[in-house]
């Protein structure tokens, strides 16, 4: 069987490859390098011990896009391809929904051209909003995000929504917390090209000596140590969970929403200690203002998954912490 994985060389998607290639399927990855390389292909094969197909285009191309479906016919897709910096889409709101939007329905008009029916996508967390209630269930009506990355996902989880409600589509879309980590390999893992914007990768470049110290965005929020409180998953343990959803996908119809999350959140400061005692360093930071847009708390209720994909994860926030180290200190992350 054959999996289309748009957006494949990035993060999630190269752990993604490498789990869905050792459980077996066959890979064609198709992403444009614009915030990957085209080197990973190699270390996915490094690790699976097999080859993904892979096609450099741009996932906004219908005629590529065509031309792609008619020679690797794949049986089904996951679907990450998409900007996803939060602070950049408030400045460039119009390269976000074109782009993110325009990917998704070209790729679903091809999917229904050529008869692919199953269709993974990542979406976020970020769709929830702000919500009164903690853990986030995936019935709670979700609210207005405060950036155009996160309408972005919530439009494409409408667009998604209606097309399987015509029949032809099975499709499942995860919402992701926080995915932070490595693979085990040090081979592959985040290397965000500028600054990083998320935590994890912060913490990680100032354990390194990249940059000089973190700053912590806020501690007057109404939690435990007045710092923000997320669910950072394990990136293994998050794709794992597609192969999951993959499977399911291919005895159902209609739409199924999952969240992909421990189910337990951990303050920034909480991190920083953890990360210290694991790795055996000293993480500077100074506490800053808070960071507009942020919210207090944020983890998942993750038990629809554990019940209907039989998913749940294994990895524990000290993994998270010592495979950031690692692959940091291989020059991956
Ligand atoms: N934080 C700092 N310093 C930093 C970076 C972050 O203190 O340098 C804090 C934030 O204020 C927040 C926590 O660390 O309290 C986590 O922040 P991240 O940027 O790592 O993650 P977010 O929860 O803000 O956002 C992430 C992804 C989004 C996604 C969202 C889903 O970046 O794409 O999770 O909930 F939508």
């Amino acid at each position: 069987m054959n999996v289309l994985l748009t957006g494949g060389t990035g993060y999630i998607g190269s752990h993604i490859a490498v789990e869905l290639l050792n459980s077996g399927y066959d890979v064609t990855i198709a992403d444009d390098f614009s915030n990957s390389s085209p080197e990973v292909a190699g270390y996915i094969t490094k690790i699976s011990g097999k080859s993904p197909i892979v096609y450099e285009l741009d996932a906004t191309d219908n005629a590529s896009v065509d031309a792609m479906f008619r020679e690797c016919l794949p049986n089904a897709v996951i679907h990450l391809a998409g900007f996803k910096a939060v602070g950049e889409s408030v400045f460039a709101p119009l390269k976000y929904y074109r782009n993110n939007l325009d990917c998704t329905l070209t790729l679903l008009e091809a999917m229904e051209r050529h008869g692919v029916w199953r269709l993974i996508f990542s979406s976020s967390a970020t769709v929830y909003g702000n919500q009164e209630r903690l853990p986030y269930t995936e019935d709670m009506q979700t609210r207005e995000c405060s950036n155009p990355y996160g309408s972005t996902k919530q439009i494409i989880e409408r667009i998604i929504t209606d097309t399987s409600a015509n029949g032809w589509l099975s499709s499942v879309i995860l919402r992701y917390f926080n995915p932070v980590g490595a693979h085990k390999s040090g081979l592959i893992g985040e290397s965000p090209r500028n600054e990083p914007n998320n935590l994890m990768p912060y913490i990680t470049q100032v354990a390194i000596g990249k940059l000089p110290k973190l700053k912590v965005y806020g501690n007057d929020y109404p939690t435990s140590d007045g710092t923000g409180i997320r669910d950072y998953i394990h990136v293994v343990d998050l794709a794992k969970g597609h192969v999951k959803a993959l499977e399911y996908s291919l005895t159902r119809s209609g739409v199924e929403i999952f969240n992909l999350g421990t189910g337990h959140g951990y303050s920034v400061l909480e991190l920083i200690d953890i990360y210290e005692r694991v790795n055996n360093i000293k993480i500077p930071f100074v506490i800053a203002p808070r960071r507009p847009g942020d919210l207090p708390e944020s983890y998942a209720d993750a038990t629809k998954a554990e019940k209907m994909l039989g998913w749940k994860t294994e990895l524990t926030i000290e993994d998270m912490c010592r495979d950031s180290y690692a692959a940091a200190r291989l020059g991956t992350s």
